[in-house]
């Protein structure tokens, strides 16, 4: 069935502004999203917040379904939070390591996630090992097995990077990790809304999300799975009166759900606009978002790879909407800058972001255009079209040729 681009277009006020190739930082929120985020603030303002939540309570509820929908699982498997990094944060610093504790990661780990490992390795004495990637860049599963021994207590990977369009292979991952009965973190915080997850298929026991990216929610957003099975094996590194009941003078006790790793107050405009967003998002079908995002973001690679001195970067056998490249001569910011001028949004991202796989590829920084299904072909074209001039301009005078 023919992709309906015009509705898509119609739904996203932001459209008739921005060339918008910044999807993976935030998208532009489709307008059931914005209507029902500010609904709720406006709700707040004219019968107090506190009314308003009690009043919106199953719209408020509703983000735990739409969330246990989007990625298969239960209800009470679910935590919401303000992004992924927390949701990430209060999953990992749960674990309890101790000395010489292996944690097994990827080339393509974000800076967050990893600082986090150097602390808790500095503070435990657990050690934190990079399994190489593979032939096609993405994590290699036969030296991931070959690094398994009752050492290992965590593997954690990051599904799609923040600086390309690599997918790291989170199921065979999965499997490594379910033979050897090995507790699995999945970042999935670039990969959410635009590439379907099922985390029975991917085999993980946790894994984060945020909202304001592929799945078009508002900023602020973000929700954590827990299975059900490790629940009550994971101490939250924080708690409060939400996620512990004061029960006598010397005594608490833990909720026993997911909602163990939430605190009691919360952005309810927000919550209830990620429910909308993901309810949005399952509307179109994530294997249709998929289809149509990968397909677009090939196009684009096409496109920029035809242009000369430009270098297209992604890395993997499977890639998503992520474009990433770089200009001989200009820098990303430069880049970014300059685009920004004619109203097309990309980033930059740099090593501070991503530093074994920058490091591995001698790359200081790339462009990131990430794409999503409300963009067009014809913004693909404009797109490269800008890229191609800014090149031009680089070249005359005084070269004409690249460096
Ligand atoms: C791979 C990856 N993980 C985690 C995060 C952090 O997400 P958040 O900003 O929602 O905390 C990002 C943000 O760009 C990311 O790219």
């Amino acid at each position: 069935m023919q992709f309906d681009l015009a509705r898509a277009r119609r739904d996203t006020p932001g459209c008739e502004n921005v060339l918008h190739f910044n999807n993976a930082g935030a998208s532009l929120m489709p307008r059931p999203v914005l209507d029902a985020t500010i609904g709720h603030l406006q709700l707040e303002a004219q019968i107090g917040g506190y009314e308003a939540a009690e009043r919106e309570r199953d719209a408020v509820e509703h983000v735990y379904d739409a969330a246990a929908r989007l990625i298969r699982c239960q209800r009470d498997e679910i935590a919401v939070v303000e992004n992924a990094t927390r949701a990430w944060d209060m999953a990992f610093y749960s674990i309890p390591f101790r000395p010489g504790d292996r944690i097994l990661t990827a080339m393509a780990e974000y800076a967050s996630n990893y600082i986090a490992y150097l602390q808790v390795a500095r503070k435990t004495g657990a050690v934190v090992e990079v399994i190489p990637n593979d032939e096609h860049g993405q994590i290699s599963i036969e030296r991931l097995r070959a690094a398994i021994d009752e050492r290992v207590k965590l593997i954690s990977i990051t599904h799609v990077p923040t600086n390309g369009g690599l997918v790291n292979p989170a199921a065979e991952v999965g499997k490594v990790a379910r033979d050897a009965g090995i507790l699995y973190l999945l970042d999935a915080c670039q990969s959410v809304g635009q590439i379907p997850l099922d985390v029975d298929e991917i085999g993980c026991d946790l894994l984060s999300a945020t909202g304001r990216k592929y799945l078009r929610g508002p900023r602020g957003t973000g929700f954590l799975y827990v299975r059900r099975g490790i629940l009550d094996k994971l101490e939250p590194p924080l708690l409060d009166l939400h996620a512990a009941r004061w029960v006598a003078r010397d005594r608490y006790e833990i909720r026993p759900d997911a909602r163990r790793f939430e605190n009691w107050e919360t952005n309810y405009a927000g919550e209830i606009g990620l429910g909308v967003a993901i309810d949005y998002a399952l509307g179109w079908g994530i294997d249709v978002i998929a289809a149509r995002v990968s397909a677009l973001a090939e196009s684009l690679r096409m496109r920029l790879s035809e242009i000369p001195c430009v270098t297209v970067r992604d890395l993997g056998a499977r890639k998503c909407g992520i474009v990433s490249f770089t200009v001989d001569g200009l820098s990303a910011e430069a880049i970014k800058r300059r685009l920004a001028e004619q109203q097309i949004n990309v980033t930059a991202s740099t090593v501070y972001s991503t530093r074994f796989d920058m490091e591995a590829r001698r790359l200081d920084e790339v462009v990131r255009a990430s794409v999503h299904y409300y963009n067009g072909e014809d913004e693909v074209e404009r797109f490269s079209a800008a890229i191609a001039m800014l090149q031009d301009r680089r070249r005359s005078p005084p070269s004409n040729h690249c460096p």
